[in-house]
């Protein structure tokens, strides 16, 4: 059985640790596997739902397709695209609008905290508040059967799922109903201790950060109380962070982890991660540094073009199922 993954990220800055452990390792699974397909989306008309100075934004674009490629993303395999270049994702959007009821959005919890995050209240623009009907275009345009995610994006898929049933039941067998597929890698914390690591914060490692970037990041990561290196999330929790980041750096085993730095002062578990990290992102650097722009231009420029083509074979069937196919009319 063929699985046709998709999922994406806003263009909003460099992708992080974070992101690797919870996201790209996998997708870099899913690429690897004859099965699957993978379709990348770089949903830069959600950048505006917390934004509208937009002058950075192609230059951010470039940037995210710089981070993927670096990682191991092949655009040769992966199909890596911008939202904002097909047209049928915005056409989308308008039908999936008349299948959502304004209640199931208010209950989205994933756009509430993000309203509360942004301090916005009832002034969230029409576009945030109905944001996860755009991102069910996303989806459902590209007959995708898998949507790797984080846990926060949750809500969404349910609601993609919800809209794509109802389609199906007004319109007749139209679209593929996805599942998604959560990432049971824990959510590293922010280097300042903070619930999430999150460009927004400034608490990141990036993945495209130099040796001495990590290594002054890393001794400034908060640490706790106590003197002794073990993994208990709840007592030592920046601690526990720091041996998590080991882990995605080294792939070791946690307790062989734990088992190596006990005993150990907290100074000594920062520079070793300072090393694994620094061996770990050196593959990742190298890759970067050969990337000419060219390539970038190219990997999107290919990916856009094969996306178009997919969405235009799926919007057709749309069409006819909702008998909005007027060329007949007009022929
Ligand atoms: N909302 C997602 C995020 O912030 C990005 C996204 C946009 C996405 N469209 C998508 C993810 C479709 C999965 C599928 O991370």
């Amino acid at each position: 059985m063929l699985k046709r993954i998709l999922t994406g990220d806003r263009p909003t800055g460099p992708l992080h640790l974070g992101h690797y452990a919870g996201s790209l390792s996998e997708r870099l699974k899913y690429q690897a596997d004859p099965e699957s397909e993978c379709f990348f989306i770089i949903a830069d008309y959600q950048v505006m739902t917390d934004r509208l100075n937009t002058k950075a934004i192609q230059g951010d674009i470039l940037e995210v397709v710089r981070d993927y490629l670096a990682v191991g993303i092949n655009p040769d395999k992966s199909v890596i695209f911008v939202q904002s270049q097909i047209p049928e994702l915005a056409e989308l959007t308008m039908f999936f609008s008349m299948l959502t009821s304004m209640s199931a959005l208010g209950r989205n919890p994933t756009v509430k905290e993000e309203v509360r995050a942004a301090g916005l209240g009832a002034k969230m623009s029409l576009g945030m508040f109905s944001y996860p009907v755009s991102q069910a275009a996303d989806i459902l345009l590209f007959d995708a059967t898998h949507v790797p995610v984080g846990e926060d994006q949750l809500p969404h898929l349910e609601m993609t799922k919800q809209i794509g049933r109802r389609f199906n039941a007004q319109f007749g067998e139209t679209l593929v109903i996805p599942e998604p597929v959560v990432s049971n890698v824990p959510r590293l914390l922010g280097l300042d201790g903070n619930q999430k690591m999150s460009k927004s914060r400034g608490n990141t490692i990036n993945l495209s950060d130099n040796p001495d970037v990590v290594r002054k990041k890393i001794r400034g990561a908060v640490t706790d109380s106590g003197i002794e290196v073990y993994f208990d999330s709840k007592e030592k929790p920046a601690i526990s962070n720091l041996l998590l980041m080991y882990q995605i750096a080294t792939g070791d085993d946690m307790s062989e982890i734990e088992k190596y730095f006990s005993g150990k002062r907290y100074g000594f578990l920062k520079e070793q991660l300072v090393d694994a990290l620094n061996a770990f992102l050196a593959p990742i650097r190298e890759r970067r540094e050969r990337l000419s722009d060219h390539a970038i231009c190219w990997a999107l420029q290919e990916g856009t073009f094969r996306a178009e083509e997919e969405a235009s074979v799926v919007m057709r069937r749309i069409r006819e199922a909702l008998h909005f196919d007027y060329p007949k009319i007009f022929s």
